[in-house]
């Protein structure tokens, strides 16, 4: 049964990392949450820590795979027909296709847009109508340090990203006089299976004919030393301070490294600026 005061969130990508935790933070928080996910073999893990929790009976798992855009509509509409409203849409599947640009495949790129961009659109545009309605609703994009910053050998990522930073401007100012408000959280590195169980990397790059393999192994010795270091609880419970924040700012940057990379950019000449990048990741150099 729905309590009256009781909000409702939906979310994208909740078998894992940010998602899954993210799922935990609200429902312990109170709020009912639609956990989507793409494949639901994988829940017992969101099982697991909503049982540690004592939140089981607050979340209801269904499935969602963000590329079948034929079936969000009907997905999204069940849920406002079950629940009767959106509070709270939080955007957060997606992964990261590495690969130096001059390597990657247009088809590579492609699918790396329908899910960290299309999807995402896709999933909006169907929870819009609900929220208009309400005249209320947060919307949460995660993006990513790599929607402000271009990142070399994940540029498809970050050209993604980008898109969806745009669209979600944009969308942010056409939505505030219906009191919908649109929200950016742009992570730095954050330990969840984006880097290894659902990091995808061009074959080309991993081709060592390409002439970029020796670059591409030095930056991946260098990511895989790199990454993985903070708790990605902090994004989960950012997010749920954006839910509980009436009226929240458009962008929320997580992390020392993505706050040190922004300040870089915007402080540095671009000159000095992507040297001092390009250093960093080991690809200032030809073999
Ligand atoms: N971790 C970081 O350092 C970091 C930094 C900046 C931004 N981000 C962003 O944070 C978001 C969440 O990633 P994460 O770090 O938590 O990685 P993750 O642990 O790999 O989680 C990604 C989630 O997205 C799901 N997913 C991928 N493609 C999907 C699709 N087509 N339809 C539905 N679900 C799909 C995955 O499902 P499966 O479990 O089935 O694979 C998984 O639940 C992403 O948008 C990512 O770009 C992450």
């Amino acid at each position: 049964m729905l309590a009256m005061s009781e909000k409702i969130a939906v979310i994208t990508g909740a078998s894992s990392g940010f998602g899954l935790l993210t799922t935990v933070e609200l429902a312990a928080a109170g709020y009912r949450v639609v956990a989507t996910m793409r494949n639901l073999e994988r829940r017992h893990l969101l099982d697991d820590a909503l049982r540690q929790k004592n939140a089981s009976a607050k979340v209801d798992v269904r499935p969602l795979d963000i590329t079948n855009i034929a079936a969000i509509p009907g997905v999204i509409d069940k849920i406002v027909a079950d629940y009767g409203r959106i509070d709270l849409l939080v955007n957060n599947a997606g992964f990261a296709m590495a690969g130096f640009l001059e390597d990657v495949t247009l088809e590579e790129l492609r699918r790396q847009f329908e899910t960290n961009f299309f999807g995402h659109v896709v999933v909006t545009k169907a929870a819009l109508p609900a929220m208009r309605r309400q005249r209320s609703g947060h919307i949460v994009m995660v993006t990513s340090i790599g929607g402000r910053c271009g990142s070399p050998v994940i540029g498809s990522y970050s050209a993604s990203k980008f898109a969806l930073e745009g669209w979600s401007e944009s969308l942010r100012i056409e939505m505030q006089a219906l009191g919908v408000q649109v929200v950016l959280v742009e992570p730095g590195a954050y330990k969840t299976d984006i880097w290894d169980r659902n990091s995808q990397i061009s074959p080309v790059t991993l081709d060592p004919a390409s002439p970029n393999y020796p670059r591409a192994r030095r930056f991946s010795d260098y990511a895989l030393k790199q990454v993985h270091k903070r708790d990605a609880r902090e994004v989960a419970q950012l997010i749920l301070r954006i839910a509980e924040t009436p009226k929240p700012k458009m962008r929320y940057v997580a992390g020392t490294d993505a706050w040190i990379q922004l300040l870089l950019k915007t402080l540095l000449p671009w000159r000095t600026y992507e040297r001092i990048i390009a250093k960093t990741v080991k690809i200032d150099r030809l073999d």
